[in-house]
């Protein structure tokens, strides 16, 4: 049993950038992740990182097209440190070695994105989450900490409302173990594989959230789900949205631009949940492809443009599909991409338990409110996770030592022993395909009282079956089959919560389209939607929207 300052779960970009800024502060730090860094899921973040660094652009503009496209859900507060943070983070992460793209004048280059006023995505190629993963951990390799690496968090240590730690598992060895820490920061980034349609990586499974989630933090705003509008047809591999920002064009069957019905000013840079919103509509009316999907042409940019500015999509294009975007269209249609909600925080990564942080996907502040924009996730995973690591750090240099008990370990694993020891129960990769196929098919993109009542009778049937899960492999190392179990039983407790919150939310508003209520409705609904792990089930209650300049317009793109 170890015990450290600040422990911070996740290492991919929120995660590290956490622990460098606590360890910058003074405090002695572990990093626990159940993947090797580099492997972590920010380095499949692909189209750039948003900052008003040109000249026409504005901090004001990139805060003011945050706002709108959260569809005025979004803390307005949060908001405005998240922009004004931008450049000073892009800069720093520059002169940490990230080799972004670069322009014809030598300065970094800009593209457009989805909801954007201006060109204000900088890029490294399509590759951006990898370049600055690595620089970040070349960076952080200069500084001393202790890594846990191929651990996996299982629960939190709490008691009267203060973390004392955290209970993992070692993949490497089938060992639990507790960890102390005077403060923990949960970085465990998203929880995608929630649906089976996802640009998300398998690891993508919300070990944090439903942690927290566990230990009584609150959530808030699950119901807010973004699906990307272009993730490749078969495989749901994504398609950055910098193919469009780049000048690409989606097509219907009738060889039609259809984005120009949807939003006349801007087409295909309409925001996500927009666009997203299109390709759906276009398919169920029948101007769809065989089979579901609508076409992204690239084929009028030219080999030179698209091969040097989408090497990464033309890659995929080519091994996954068997395209070649030089010269054909890609076939595309929406995947689940980012939760908006997560682990309610405030500005500085505080959650509603003492001692306990969050950053990354895995929280929310929240600045995305309803809608993301595109290139603002790794700017939200380095701006939150530096607040979080430095609020971590704080509170950890006047904090009492952990009280971690070595004797209560065997009542975190005690279901974990009884799993494996079942002769008869439910196998957990079926119970997630289950699971996957509810969400996919109750909660997607456009959603109704009676489809979300259905989602919640049978994700909860799902649940009731979990409580008879069995690990047939008795194996030590790399049980992949009790590693699965858990990361099932974390998706169906943070599944309940978004259905719920949807169900619950009579609107429509950013991603969240209720076909039975299609207006936006600010008089009843402009609040956040926590949930609280009950007796039962979510207990869900409402929290104001923090507004400082700007007043709910509708939103038109
Ligand atoms: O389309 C993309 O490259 C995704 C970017 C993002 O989610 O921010």
């Amino acid at each position: 049993m170890q015990q450290h300052e600040v422990v911070v779960v996740g290492a991919g970009l929120a995660g590290q950038r956490a622990a460098l800024a606590a360890i910058e502060a003074g405090r002695e730090v572990a990093i626990v992740s159940k993947l090797h860094p580099l492997r972590s899921h920010s380095g499949a973040a692909q189209g750039g990182i948003n900052a008003a660094l040109g000249k026409e652009d504005s901090v004001d503009t990139h805060i003011y097209d945050t706002v709108k496209g959260s569809d005025y859900l979004g803390d307005q507060d949060a908001i405005e440190l998240f922009c004004r943070e931008a450049g000073p983070t892009v800069v720093e992460m520059e002169h940490f070695g990230t080799i972004f793209s670069r322009g014809d004048d030598g300065a970094l280059a800009r593209r457009a994105f989805g909801g954007a006023g201006f060109p204000r995505t900088i890029y490294a190629a399509d590759r951006t989450g990898l370049a600055l993963l690595q620089a970040l951990w070349e960076h952080l390799g200069t500084a001393r900490f202790r890594l846990y690496e191929e651990w996996e968090l299982t629960s939190l240590i709490v008691r009267d409302g203060r973390v004392h730690g955290i209970v993992a598992y070692d993949r490497k060895t089938g060992e639990f173990d507790q960890i102390g820490a005077k403060a923990v920061v949960l970085a465990t980034g998203p929880f995608g594989r929630i649906y089976g349609r996802t640009t998300n990586a398998h690891s993508c499974t919300g070990d944090g959230v439903a942690a927290a989630y566990d230990a009584g933090a609150a959530l808030k705003d699950l119901e807010f789900v973004q699906f990307h509008p272009t993730a490749l047809m078969e495989s749901a591999i994504l398609i950055t949205e910098g193919a469009r920002g780049e000048g690409g064009i989606l097509k219907n069957a009738q060889g039609e631009r259809f984005m120009g019905k949807y939003a006349p000013h801007v087409f295909d840079l309409a925001s996500r949940d927009v666009v997203s919103r299109a390709i759906v509509t276009e398919v169920r009316e029948g101007r769809g492809f065989p089979g579901g999907y609508v076409h992204l042409e690239l084929m009028h940019l030219g080999k030179e443009k698209v091969e040097s500015r989408l090497q990464e999509i033309c890659d995929y294009a080519r091994v996954y599909a068997g395209i070649d975007p030089v010269v054909e269209p890609i076939p595309v249609y929406p995947a689940q991409h980012y939760m908006m909600g997560g682990i309610g925080t405030d500005p500085h990564g505080a959650t509603s338990l003492r001692g306990l942080f969050a950053a990354g996907e895995a929280a929310c502040v929240s600045i995305h409110g309803a809608n993301r924009l595109g290139g603002n996730s790794l700017l939200e995973t380095l701006v939150f996770g530096k607040q979080a690591g430095i609020a971590a750090a704080a509170y950890a240099a006047t904090a009492s030592a952990p009280d971690v008990r070595a004797a209560e370990l065997d009542q975190y694993t005690a279901p974990y022993r009884a799993w494996s020891s079942r002769k008869d129960g439910e196998d957990p990769a079926t119970l997630r395909s289950d699971m996957q196929a509810v969400m996919e098919r109750y909660v997607g993109i456009y959603r109704n009282e009676a489809d979300l009542l259905e989602g919640v009778r049978q994700i909860r049937a799902v649940k009731a079956r979990f409580a008879n899960v069995r690990v047939v492999d008795q194996s030590h190392v790399y049980n992949m089959n009790l590693a699965d179990a858990i990361e099932v039983g974390h998706m169906l407790s943070l599944a309940e919560v978004i259905v719920l919150g949807a169900y619950a939310r009579t609107e429509s508003r950013g991603a969240h389209a209720r076909t039975d209520y299609p207006k936006r409705d600010d008089a009843k609904w402009m609040k956040h939607t926590i949930a609280t792990r009950g007796p039962e089930g979510p207990q869900l209650s409402y929290a104001p929207v923090a507004y400082t300049r700007w007043e709910p317009k509708e939103r038109v793109y």
